[in-house]
């Protein structure tokens, strides 16, 4: 039970030109070692959380009353890192295709979006007053989720024809201190997990923010937590030259540093397909700053990708095979897939399927994998690959605490702050502006003027 990560073809034999290699990597290290030890020294609350049971007891408790009014659906609605855990942990443990009522636990959907052609579908669709609402917000402000709520609350309200029956629909889960949710929540009595101090969006999948919906969805929430407890453990005891993460941080910034910064997430595995976007936001919105921690302009970060073998071999792998040296790929491979699943041999004869006899999907899925990492090798390209021994709950969490530590030490490598977003809030400020929230009309009105300044180029097609 266990990740393994194979860095083999991550680094270049020595000699290779200006390809980070085993020496330039040795040489950096001890700047690793001292950046891991300033994390360790101080480690970060999301760090914290897999050992801190409160939570976990706070959403099961909370669930109890939840699963007792029998909801057919529960209805996640945030955004970004409010939403991207929960979607990724369903898509990679819940049911394949899970009807939206049954005698299990209810189905779980994430509404991380505000388009009203999705929205407006959903809420026709669903039965508002047999459904449970788990709104996320970190800062109870965000707009999108504010806007959810009201057409949530709406619906649940007109179905259930009472606030008190409509309230007991909701589980807002925010700040225990700040914020709109938060102030909402207490003055009309809505039912509340937090989303711990000092953890944000981004690193709170294993807080309410993920193990309340994992909960009511019947997942393994403790083995999520034990998985994502162990990796901490394990890359904490490891000397700086053993820890994977460390070792998978290092290695792409030096990659970036010699003209890399594309990180392309290929997991094989269509399960795993939304880890891949929690990674992505993990990796982009920690890592990509403007300033560093000295508050100079460096403008760095890496782009990451995502790629989903093998259905994207036969989209994107012209490119990584054939086009720019400028990306490391990270592969993530499962051992042992849920099931076998041996090929049928109905054309035993014919010659069309003649190295499928006795085949398996999965040993082709295995096969495409290698075949596309020898593919990659051959043209040069650095690569590494992370295998989770199964699809469950403690591998999962293993997942996500490795990249968050990995993550967190790239930051300290780079020099800058992966904790803060302040592109993301330049944005929602913006958006607010012009949505004409009050405090906000001198940014509204400077966002129309550079509109109106610029020379409009427009084609009609
Ligand atoms: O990771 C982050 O900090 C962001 O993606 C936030 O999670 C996202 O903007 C939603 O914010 P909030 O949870 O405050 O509504």
């Amino acid at each position: 039970m266990a990740l393994k990560l194979d860095l083999t073809g991550l680094l270049a034999p020595p000699g290779s030109g200006g390809a980070p290699c085993r020496e330039t990597f040795a040489a950096a290290l001890p700047r690793g070692a001292e950046v891991r030890d300033a994390h360790l020294a101080a480690p970060p609350a999301w760090r914290r959380l897999p050992e801190e049971g409160r939570h976990l007891a706070a959403c099961r408790a909370r669930a109890e009353e939840v699963l007792a009014e029998r909801p057919e659906l529960v209805v996640v609605l945030g955004i970004g890192g409010s939403a991207l855990g929960a979607s990724a942990l369903f898509a990679a443990l819940g049911p394949v295709h899970p009807e939206w009522s049954g005698d299990g636990p209810p189905r779980v959907i994430v509404l991380d979006s505000i388009d009203p052609d999705w929205v407006g579908e959903v809420f026709e669709r669903i039965p508002a007053d047999r459904c449970h609402f788990n709104v996320i917000s970190k800062s109870g402000g965000t707009i999108e989720t504010s806007a959810q709520f009201l057409v949530a609350w709406d619906a649940v309200r007109a179905a259930c024809g009472d606030d008190a029956a409509a309230r007991r629909r909701f589980t807002i889960t925010t700040d225990p201190a700040g914020g709109h949710f938060r102030r909402l929540a207490d003055e009309l009595g809505f039912a509340t997990l937090e989303v711990p101090p000092g953890v944000g969006g981004r690193f709170s999948v294993l807080s309410p923010v993920g193990l309340f919906p994992a909960v009511l969805g019947g997942l393994d929430a403790e083995g999520l937590l034990a998985g994502a407890a162990r990796t901490f453990a394990r890359t904490a005891a490891a000397a700086p030259e053993e820890d994977p993460a460390l070792a998978w941080a290092l290695a792409h910034v030096l990659h970036m540093e010699a003209g890399r910064p594309i990180h392309v997430h290929f997991p094989y595995g269509h399960r795993l397909r939304l880890l891949a976007d929690w990674f992505l936001q993990l990796w982009a919105e920690s890592l990509g700053k403007r300033l560093d921690l000295a508050g100079e302009e460096v403008q760095v970060g890496p782009t990451p990708v995502k790629a989903v073998g093998p259905t994207d071999q036969h989209s994107q792998c012209q490119l990584y095979a054939e086009g720019p040296d400028d990306k490391v790929y990270t592969f993530v491979r499962l051992e042992r897939h849920g099931r076998e699943l041996p090929l049928p041999e109905p054309f035993a004869d014919s010659p069309a399927f003649a190295h499928l006899r006795r085949r398996s999907l999965n040993e082709l899925i295995q096969a495409e994998r290698e075949g596309t990492e020898a593919a990659l090798l051959a043209a040069g390209r650095p690569l590494c690959t992370l295998t989770l021994c199964k699809l469950d709950a403690f591998h999962v969490g293993q997942y996500f605490a490795f990249f968050e530590e990995a993550t967190a030490l790239a930051g300290g490598l780079l020099g800058i702050d992966p904790y803060d977003q302040p592109g993301v809030e330049a944005g929602k400020l913006a958006a607010l502006a012009l949505m004409g929230c009050p405090g906000h009309e001198e940014r509204a009105e400077r966002i129309r003027a550079e509109r109106a300044a610029r020379e409009p180029f427009v084609l009609e097609c």
